[in-house]
């Protein structure tokens, strides 16, 4: 289990008092980002509803951030997201007009502009943006899931050597791995509470997400960068942009191994329109088989009026532990957690600040890539209907990013997968 870093409110007042002493000083070079004195400049790029919270966050997590540039590709996300955050962010909200950007290219100026950058744009783009603010020496928040092909999560594996090379933070927005009941439960079952594990069996069962109406004006493009969770090029499909938080949590419980190779199914029922749904599936179920007969049993799907379940459930030789809801054990000595729950999202950005200010900066990107490739892998074998390798499926060429980016351009909607059908690559 990682330590515990997150600020006390002592620390704030201290540092809070020094500040009231000397005054802020900007000195972006990151050098100085130990110096709890020096402003960190924060800039976000993708201003949606996770990427608003995330930069909320980031602005609660120390008191000498300033949230200074935003970027997103249309002005009207941009817009709203502005106006959320500045009410929230009071003086430590400093994005001047002139400083939010749009198009292809606005994650550059933002990155430019800044020390620490919010990533939070549908998960296409996360490789290539990584890849920049790394290059850049920045420090990173990424959102889950890091990449949507095995092409991109080599990129970030990739960035994750050098950014520890070179002492920069690289912080994955799986956000279960900051909430106070699960690190104490997995912990245990990492203790050996129930024995050796078994099989671990996760579901993310819900409906659909949202969707937005095709509007008169929206080119190909647009349509499906505003509706982007239904297309396998922009999300990965559900089972990684989604069900990869269920996928993360077993990783966790079986100590973040990976598996030797995975088998599956998967299709769609309900979605019954490329028009309205996309080309992604609407349900999944794979095994993934681990060293030493060790099985995970994944089930996902997002149907409506179907019952839901968002589950972790670890079996081991002498227990069960079920990691998501109940946070409880059941084994030798019965054990549930009774402690006080936190807010992961804003634990989360506290231990960011808190490591970048103590010169350590976390870099969970290699685990982060293994777990999205965990989820890549579960769709693929549910694609191709083929048993697939975990060396395979790190090798493979798929490679989902378009040719050229142009919101202007027609884009036909890719086929539906077909089992039996669908080539691995
Ligand atoms: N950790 C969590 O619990 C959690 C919760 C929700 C979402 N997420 C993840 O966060 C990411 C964003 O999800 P969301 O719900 O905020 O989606 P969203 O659609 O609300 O926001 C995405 C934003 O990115 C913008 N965008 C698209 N392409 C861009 C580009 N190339 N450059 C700049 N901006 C671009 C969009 O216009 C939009 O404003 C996804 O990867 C999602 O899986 C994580």
């Amino acid at each position: 289990m990682s330590k515990t870093t997150e600020p006390t409110r002592r620390k704030f007042l201290k540092s809070s008092a020094s500040i009231a002493a000397v005054g802020p000083v900007f000195m972006p070079h990151l050098a100085n980002a130990a110096n709890k004195d020096v402003i960190l400049k924060v800039g976000l790029v993708g201003c949606g509803g996770r990427g608003t919270g995330a930069a909320s966050q980031a602005m609660n997590a120390d008191p000498n951030v300033r949230l200074v540039a935003m970027g997103d590709m249309f002005d009207d996300r941009i817009d709203n997201s502005w106006r959320s955050l500045q009410g929230r962010g009071k003086e430590r909200f400093d994005v001047k007009p002139q400083n939010k950007f749009i198009g292809f290219d606005a994650y550059k100026k933002v990155i430019d502009m800044v020390d620490v950058v919010i990533l939070t744009t549908p998960p296409l783009f996360r490789p290539q943006h990584l890849e920049y603010a790394v290059s850049q020496k920045k420090h990173v928040f990424f959102e889950k899931p890091v990449a949507v092909d095995p092409t991109g999560v080599r990129k970030v594996i990739e960035m994750a050597a050098k950014a520890k090379a070179q002492n920069t933070a690289m912080m994955s927005g799986f956000c279960w791995r900051y909430h106070y009941p699960k690190r104490e439960v997995f912990q245990r079952v990492l203790d050996g509470a129930i024995g050796d594990i078994r099989t671990a069996y996760t579901t993310y069962n819900t409906g659909p997400v949202w969707k937005k109406p095709r509007q008169e004006g929206w080119s190909d493009w647009e349509a499906q960068i505003r509706n982007w969770t239904g297309y396998t090029w922009l999300s990965g499909d559900s089972i990684v942009e989604q069900a990869v938080h269920s996928l993360d949590m077993a990783r966790w419980a079986l100590g973040d191994r990976v598996p030797v190779r995975a088998v599956g199914t998967g299709g769609r029922e309900t979605y019954d329109s490329l028009d309205k749904w996309g080309n992604i599936f609407d349900h999944f179920g794979v095994t993934y088989e681990f060293e030493e007969g060790v099985r995970l049993f994944h089930f996902s799907r997002q149907q409506s009026g179907t019952s839901g379940s968002y589950e972790c459930e670890v079996h081991g030789t002498k227990g069960l532990c079920s990691g998501k809801n109940r946070h409880s054990i059941t084994g030798d000595e019965d054990w549930r957690f009774r402690g006080k729950s936190n807010d992961m999202y804003q634990t989360e950005h506290n231990e960011l600040f808190a490591s970048i200010r103590q010169g350590q900066p976390i870099n969970d990107g290699e685990r982060a890539a293994h777990s999205t490739l965990l989820a890549i892998l579960g769709r693929t074998v549910a694609y191709t209907g083929k048993s697939v390798t975990w060396e395979q499926a790190l090798n493979s060429k798929e490679d989902l990013r378009p040719p050229h980016y142009d919101l202007g351009q027609k884009l036909p909607v890719a086929p539906v997968a077909i089992p039996g059908v669908t080539k691995f690559v």
